[in-house]
């Protein structure tokens, strides 16, 4: 109890240093004009089996009696919300004073300040993912996700949208408790079967003024709608990955931002109202579990048998910039798909450059709208930082011209003030860092975006000729494009920082250049064009997340009875770790890509439907982890949700979680050991043997290397022993542990790291 409220101490006066800025907007938040009130999400003791604290009315009771008589006038608007399932606890506004007071009570575990910085992950893929096969792709068995409800959790949702259209939707199964809080009649149908807005930002309805959530859920399980285009490019049937899934709204973001509580209360529907999988594209950094408010109402959600999918975050490519990145989640990163929405530039030496750009006008498909062809230079660095500012753009005079500048990640801003300055149109070269990443945005002129690479050969043509000049010619829609997938630039990057011994991220996804469903028209601001659409095309990891949502669906569909855990195992040992190209999938450098980059590799679906062998875990198992990882028992009682005694417990190492992945970090010449248990879930009788690819100086030994398996739901264990011959610190080796049977490759990556 001491360190808990000398750490309580420390936030408050966070929170006071906070509260004295001079913000006007925090002097309304004073209740009594001189004592600041902050909200916090209290966390309390689950109340006990035989209390009477069964109702949420006798739990809204109990919650009030922490508060302080002093507040006593003012309960009622002093909690803020109540919870039942993500947590035991609510929000509250307090004073630093009144915190302490609650702090003293011996159901109080913690208090964490509610915060409002959780960011969302933005900046044809069924077909790519292969589920459409007509010889076994998962639709066929999976029935497409039917009686499967996804719950998302985003900016809200537009009904009406033809994606969420009920046509050939079965009836919500009837667990379903949800709720729909649109006013308007119809919104809600067999699609979209429940809508709930949590939000705190004067909102009084579930629908969506971002265009986010409208996104990631038809996504995810979005109807057939055909003839579905980008400002007419990207014809085709848009599909989600579960067309036949039922979806569920938890609007828990405004604009840009979401709050702590709200998502808390997002989990918390989602949990009581009966959702099978749960889709969050948000988050943000944590160093520990117990202050990650994604991984504490995930923990509750997986208790339940939900399976939650996360986005891994938009920070790369710098390395251990994952969030989400608790074990029981499934923490998912970004990459392209073998589509392109082609832009290329032809140079005036009459070389091609491929781009992409979603605005594809229709004039100038010829050589001769070759264009005087400028680079405002400005001394800066290719680094990302912008080079086309008004000052350059006016001292380069581009009026007229074709305008090279670097991109750095604004959107269509750069090509806002280049059509400003006069620029007829616009070459954007990727900055170093975003390498082959090229994400279309919509330009306000003919403009097209190209790898660092591509750029560099451009520079270098400039340089080479005192009359530059270049042409650029849309060339449409090309599926079939090499490599693919590829690493998305800013997809987040492992190691987890909050367990380093834990691979992250999981898995990767398609996240760039994703089309979907989108709440407004959608135009290109040229005057030549008038051509609206409801779908947008848009990049992130907060685009892969919900595409594993869908296929988690299927999985469950197919597989009622297996544990998230069992899930998630199903989609990391079946991976993918090669491109289309035939060589291993590559980052955004177009080198081989780490395992911080890609987890176990690309998704197959249809590959995870049957697995062979699988990985599980139990909630237990995650509590001798979380004990193992040195949290107290309140810590670890705040994301369990039960009552922990570390002391009883049987503690384990990171290493040792039963996890699909294996990291081992080595701290001696020691070498390490760990055991793996696996579960058959394919055929009755079947063998395994094991093979291990590592590169020299990396000796693994596995006990027994052969599984012989008579039966379904039978385990085994075996033990892993890596050694190694002398290696330098901090060096970092992959290799993979294979079980090969005659049906199945049961693939772990393996990361090994020197302490
Ligand atoms: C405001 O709070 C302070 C400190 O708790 C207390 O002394 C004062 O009486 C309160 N004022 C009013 C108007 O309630
Ligand atoms: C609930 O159970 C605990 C121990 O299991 C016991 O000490 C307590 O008296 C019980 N309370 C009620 C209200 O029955
Ligand atoms: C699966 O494929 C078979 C053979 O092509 C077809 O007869 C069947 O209708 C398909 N099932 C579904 C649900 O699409
Ligand atoms: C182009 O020339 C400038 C200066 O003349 C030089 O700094 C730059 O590196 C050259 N760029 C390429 C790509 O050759
Ligand atoms: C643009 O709008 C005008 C007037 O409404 C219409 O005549 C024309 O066909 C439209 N053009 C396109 C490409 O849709
Ligand atoms: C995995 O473990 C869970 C929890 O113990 C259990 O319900 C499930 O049957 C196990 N196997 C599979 C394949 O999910």
């Amino acid at each position: 109890m001491a360190t808990l409220i000398l750490t309580l101490f420390i936030s408050f006066l966070v929170a006071l240093i906070f509260l004295s800025f001079p913000n006007p907007s925090s002097s309304s938040q004073l209740n009594n004009h001189s004592v600041p009130l902050q909200s916090y999400i209290i966390f309390v003791k689950q109340p006990a089996e035989n209390s009477t604290h069964t109702t949420q009315a006798a739990r809204d009771n109990w919650y009030e009696s922490f508060l302080p008589f002093t507040t006593f006038a003012f309960r009622k608007s002093r909690i803020l919300r109540t919870y039942s399932s993500a947590i035991s606890g609510f929000v509250a506004k307090l004073s630093a004073d009144e915190l302490h007071q609650v702090s003293l009570n011996p159901s109080f575990l913690t208090a964490i300040p509610n915060r409002q910085n959780h960011r969302l992950f933005t900046t044809h893929s069924p077909a790519f993912l292969g589920l459409n096969h007509v010889d076994g792709g998962l639709w066929n068995y999976s029935n497409y996700g039917a009686g499967i409800i996804i719950g998302i959790l985003d900016t809200g949702i537009h009904p009406g949208h033809p994606s969420f259209s009920d046509q050939a939707m079965p009836n919500p199964p009837s667990k379903w408790k949800g709720r729909c809080q649109f006013q308007q009649a119809g919104a809600c149908n067999k699609k979209l079967i429940g809508a709930r807005f949590h939000s705190v930002f004067n909102s009084d309805s579930p629908d969506d003024d971002d265009g986010h959530g409208t996104h990631v859920s038809a996504t995810a399980a979005g109807a057939f709608v055909p003839d579905a285009n980008f400002l007419s490019s990207s014809y085709g049937t848009a599909a989600g990955v579960a067309p036949l899934a039922h979806l569920a709204m938890y609007k828990i973001c405004g604009k840009d931002f979401c709050t702590d509580d709200a998502i808390l209360d997002g989990i918390d529907s989602a949990i009581n109202d009966g959702v099978d999988v749960i889709s969050i594209s948000l988050g943000e950094h944590s160093r520990n579990f117990y202050d990650s408010i994604t991984g504490i109402g995930s923990f509750k959600a997986i208790r339940k048998g939900i399976f939650v999918s996360c986005a891994a975050g938009n920070d790369g490519p710098e390395m251990s910039t994952v969030t989400n990145d608790a074990p029981w989640i499934l923490t998912v990163g970004a990459s392209t798909t073998d589509r392109n929405v082609r832009a290329t530039v032809k140079l005036g030496s009459g070389e091609e450059l491929d781009g992409e750009s979603v605005f594809q006008p229709k004039s100038g498909n010829d050589d001769s709208s070759l264009l005087p062809l400028v680079f405002p230079d400005s001394g800066v660095t290719d680094d990302g930082s912008m080079n086309c500012s008004p000052e350059t753009l006016r001292a380069a005079d581009v009026r007229g011209k074709s305008v090279f500048c670097y991109d750095d990640r604004s959107g269509s801003e750069i090509g806002r003030l280049v059509k400003e300055a006069g620029g007829a149109s616009l070459i954007l070269s990727n900055s170093r860092q975003l390498g082959y990443t090229t994400m279309a945005f919509p330009q306000v002129l003919p403009a097209t975006l190209l790898s660092y690479e591509a750029g560099r050969k451009i520079l270098s043509y400039i340089n080479s000729t005192s009359n530059p000049t270049a042409a650029i010619i849309f060339k449409g829609t090309i599926l079939g494009a090499s490599p693919a997938p590829m690493m998305a630039g800013f997809s987040s990057r492992g190691p987890s920082l909050a367990s380093p011994g834990i691979l992250k991220p999981d898995i990767i996804g398609p996240g760039v250049n994703i089309l979907a469903a989108w709440p407004f028209q959608v135009k290109p601001e040229s005057p030549k064009s008038n051509i609206t659409t409801l779908f947008n095309m848009i990049s992130g990891t907060s685009m892969s997340a919900p595409h594993l949502s869908g296929i988690a669906a299927l999985l469950k569909s197919v597989h009622p009875d297996w544990s998230p855990a069992a899930i998630k195992s199903a989609i990391m040992t079946t991976a993918d770790t090669i491109g289309n190209d035939g060589y291993p999938i590559r980052n955004e450098q177009n080198a081989p890509a780490s395992f911080f980059d890609t987890g176990a590799g690309h998704v197959d679906p249809t590959k995870a439907a049957n697995p062979g062998l699988i990985y599980n875990l139990t909630v237990d198992d995650y509590t001798s982890y979380l004990c193992g990882l040195g949290y107290t028992n309140a810590q670890v009682e705040v994301i369990t949700g039960t009552s922990v005694s570390c002391e009883k417990m049987k503690k384990i190492s990171e290493a040792e979680l039963n996890y699909p992945s294996i990291m081992a970090i080595l701290r001696s010449d020691e070498g390490a050991e760990l055991r793996r248990v696996v579960t058959n879930v394919g055929e009755e009788r079947s063998s395994f043997l094991v093979q291990v690819e590592f590169p020299e100086g990396i000796e693994v030994r596995v006990e027994p290397e052969k599984l012989d398996f008579m039966k379904v739901g039978e385990t085994k264990s075996f033990t892993v022993r890596i050694m190694t011959k002398g290696s330098g610190e901090g060096e970092v080796v992959q290799g993979s542990l294979k079980w090969v049977s005659d049906n199945h490759v049961v693939r772990s990556p393996v990361v090994v790291q020197h302490g």
